[in-house]
């Protein structure tokens, strides 16, 4: 995702400055070829040496050691951060102030810059600060919010450096296309429960990864995302709008509702597809009871298929190796634009693994195509689904 790409990493002296390695480690396994600034301060916080190990390039901090570096390294960056930002540097930086290595090379590079600010409550809280932040945005620099909790200093408030997953999501959104801008995304992910009783419920492996993949490269890409989301260990991505569901008539029920507003569906979700034929009130006894007797879940997809006016639907179909003409008659049948073939059998599964290899299956005219991807993460296989469903309507 960001290979090739020069990125800056301001680091000053917060108490912060310790979680600046897990930003890195992100960085450099998205490809980034990070080139560390040190603050003199933020030398009392953690060591250069360490840093010059974490990015694998030198870390300057002097700004006489290497003359020109404060042009150079701006000319040929193609994105900044400083992270964690003090107040001092924010100041400073809103003040057009150029007294080290860091701000001096801050005032003369042109292109994406983001601050995330750490620091204690009244200090973020301070007119001062809330004034220059405010300058700052209204001349494009962007900010990944600190958050609210326990501060190093004992107290309490917002002041908390954002995760780095957090800061990762504003690096990568503020360098890919925004080429999905004028989409509306609806998107399921996750499994379903059928309950048995009040406690005990029927579901499947589905962990959800592969739609909340979606939803994050989605909104990265510039669209509007509604997520609508079954029961899942993940961290929600930064979507426009979720909704978290249990059973499958509570995700038809989420589809139908919101289905209008979209120019596009993917039913990413593993919604079940069969439930207990009756729902008992209270738990059960174990030695009243000796079979359970199923009948069929709503399909969702069967439902979209009947609204005259749906949006582009993309379906997903869990097979157990890639049985490509089930898919196609499932293509058919629910009158979808496009299909996506799991092979969920075999120890590359697509349930619930980071990775995962599909076949995306579509027509043109009268005849099918299908494009097996190779094994990639949940993240690389969202970014193809969402190209190919971006090349498919330009064609239509
Ligand atoms: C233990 C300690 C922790 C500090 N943590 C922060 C912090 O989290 N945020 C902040 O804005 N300043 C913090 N400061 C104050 C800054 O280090 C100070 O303002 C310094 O001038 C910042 O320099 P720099 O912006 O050049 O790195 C802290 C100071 C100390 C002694």
């Amino acid at each position: 995702m960001l290979k090739d790409k020069n990125i800056v990493l301001g680091i000053t002296g917060s108490i912060a400055a310790y979680k600046i390695f897990e930003l890195i480690r992100l960085l450099k396994n998205a490809g980034a070829n990070i080139l560390p600034l040190m603050t003199g301060n933020s030398t009392y916080f953690i060591t250069p040496l360490s840093i010059e190990i974490a990015c694998g390039n030198k870390v300057l901090i002097d700004m006489f050691e290497v003359p020109m570096a404060h042009i150079d390294l701006a000319k040929n960056a193609d994105l900044f951060i400083v992270a964690p930002a003090t107040a001092n540097f924010i100041n400073k930086y809103a003040s057009g102030i150029a007294d080290d290595l860091l701000t001096t090379v801050s005032l003369s590079f042109r292109g994406p810059f983001i601050i995330a600010p750490a620091m204690n409550w009244r200090m973020y809280d301070s007119p001062q600060v809330q004034k220059n932040i405010e300058y700052l945005k209204s001349i494009g620099i962007l900010f990944v919010e600190p958050e609210e909790g326990y501060l190093a200093c004992g107290e309490e408030g917002k002041g908390r450096l954002a995760t780095a997953d957090k800061i990762f999501e504003a690096v990568v959104s503020a360098l890919i296309e925004k080429d999905l801008k004028e989409e509306h995304m609806l998107i399921t992910a996750g499994p379903t429960r059928q309950y048995i009783d009040p406690i005990r419920f029927i579901t499947n492996k589905s962990s959800g990864k592969m739609g909340y993949a979606l939803a994050k490269v989605a909104k990265r890409r510039g669209a509007k995302v509604t997520l609508i989301s079954g029961p899942t260990n993940l961290t929600i991505p930064n979507v426009d709008k979720s909704i978290f569901i249990e059973t499958t008539q509570e995700m038809l029920q989420a589809v139908m509702d919101n289905i209008n507003d979209v120019t596009t569906v993917i039913m990413a979700a593993a919604p079940l597809d069969f439930e207990p034929k009756k729902i008992f009130n209270k738990k059960l006894e174990k030695n009243k009871i000796n079979s359970i007797s199923l009948k069929l879940c709503p399909d969702i997809l069967t439902e979209i298929a009947k609204n005259k006016k749906r949006p582009f639907t993309v379906g997903f179909a869990a097979e157990w190796g890639f049985n490509i003409e089930r898919a196609k008659k499932k293509l058919q049948e629910k009158n979808l634009n496009m299909i996506v073939l799991n092979d969920i059998s075999g120890e590359n599964s697509a349930m619930s693994l980071d990775r995962n290899q599909i076949m995306m299956i579509y027509k043109r005219g009268k005849i099918f195509y299908q494009d097996k991807t190779p094994l990639l993460s949940k993240e690389e296989i969202a970014y193809l689904i969402l190209s190919k469903i971006k090349e498919l309507k330009v064609g239509k």
